[in-house]
This record gives C-alpha cells, sequence and structure tokens, in this order.
C-alpha cells in the first residue's frame, strides 16, 4: 500500500482521497483553507456526497486518512494535485492555484530524496505540465523529472 498525499480537500481531492484511504492507502489530504481542515478533522464534511461522510469517518478511525494545512512531503510517494482551476471571464483557464502549489511542492521537496510521482487531477489545459515541471525544477534547483498521469476512475458495478 502507498503513501499518497493530495493537494486540495474539495470535491475531486475529498473523494478520491477517502476512497484511497479505503482502498487501504494512507492518504493525507492538505488544503490551505483552515476551515475545511478543521471541519474534516472534527468528522465533518463540507460537500455534498451521499455516505462520504460516513467513509471519511471510518477511515480516520482506521488512521488511513488524515487533514491538515501542512505539506510535508518526506513519506510521500504519489503527489496528487486536485486544486481548484476555474474559468476566466474570457473562458480561458485560471492556473494561479496550481502553479502556487506546484511552487509549494518544489518547497516542500527540497531536502527530500527519493522519487516522487505527481499527478494531475485538476483540469487544465494542454501542456500545463511543463510549465509544474519548470517550477518544481526552479524551486528546487535540480532537475526533477515529472511524470504527467491524468487520472480517471471508472467505478465497476
Ligand atoms: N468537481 C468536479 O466534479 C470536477 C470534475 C472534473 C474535474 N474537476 C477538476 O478538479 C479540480 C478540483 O475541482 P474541485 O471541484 O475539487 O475544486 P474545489 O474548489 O472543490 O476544491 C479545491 C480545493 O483546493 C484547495 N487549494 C487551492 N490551492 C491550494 C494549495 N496551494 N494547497 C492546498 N490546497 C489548495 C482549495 O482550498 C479547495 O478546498 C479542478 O481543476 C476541476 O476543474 C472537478
Amino acid at each position: 500500500m502507498s503513501n499518497i498525499t493530495m493537494i486540495g480537500t474539495g470535491y475531486i481531492g475529498l473523494v478520491t482521497g477517502t476512497l484511497f484511504a479505503d482502498k487501504g492507502n494512507n492518504v493525507t489530504c492538505v488544503d490551505k483553507n483552515q476551515e475545511i481542515v478543521e471541519l474534516l478533522n472534527s468528522g465533518k464534511i463540507h460537500i455534498f456526497e451521499p455516505g462520504l461522510e460516513e467513509l471519511v469517518k471510518k477511515n480516520r478511525k482506521e488512521n488511513r486518512i488524515k487533514f491538515t494545512e501542512k505539506l510535508d512531503l518526506s513519506d510521500s510517494e504519489f503527489i496528487f494535485l486536485g486544486v481548484n482551476t476555474p474559468s476566466n471571464k474570457e473562458g480561458s483557464f485560471n492556473l494561479e492555484y496550481l502553479l502556487s502549489a506546484a511552487r509549494e511542492i518544489g518547497r516542500a521537496l527540497k531536502n527530500v530524496s527519493g522519487y516522487k510521482i505527481i499527478v494531475g487531477k485538476s483540469t487544465v489545459p494542454q501542456g500545463t505540465h511543463k510549465l509544474i515541471e519548470e517550477i518544481i525544477n526552479k524551486e528546487l534547483k535540480r532537475n526533477y523529472y515529472l511524470i504527467v498521469i491524468r487520472v480517471i476512475f471508472i467505478e465497476k458495478r
């Protein structure tokens, strides 16, 4: 089983992170929004998703999922980017949150060795992985090769 960090704990991050935990992985969900983190740590959830609150409770109790504002990637094997990428007025993507999360990843990896797999879950224009790679490498001051995986989950029925 893997150590997974989910950056952004909204609709995508909370659902995906909880399901990873329920499959037996150790998941750390990171969010910048203190109110969301506090609510999740109190056993409640901030989004409407039937059945999710119970699943979060179960996995918290079994110590497979935790919620924090602090990004610590020392033990993380997989880093998922699930932050918001809202549309600008003219229809283009606002990548401000995503690129800022990339900078935070670069800083958090500075004194960390070993490989990490960074996975994009946010919706972005084609080629955005290059920007993320550049930002991480700039922060790190060494080359980090980014493996870009776009994940789509299909539930078996
Ligand atoms: N919601 C959906 O049904 C859906 C479906 C397909 C794709 N997506 C895509 O997934 C991405 C996430 O969507 P969502 O609906 O979950 O958004 P959301 O707004 O519900 O959640 C995003 C979370 O990221 C947090 N965040 C922002 N910057 C951060 C940072 N630097 N570090 C930590 N946390 C940070 C925000 O506080 C917020 O809680 C978007 O790109 C969206 O387009 C969403």
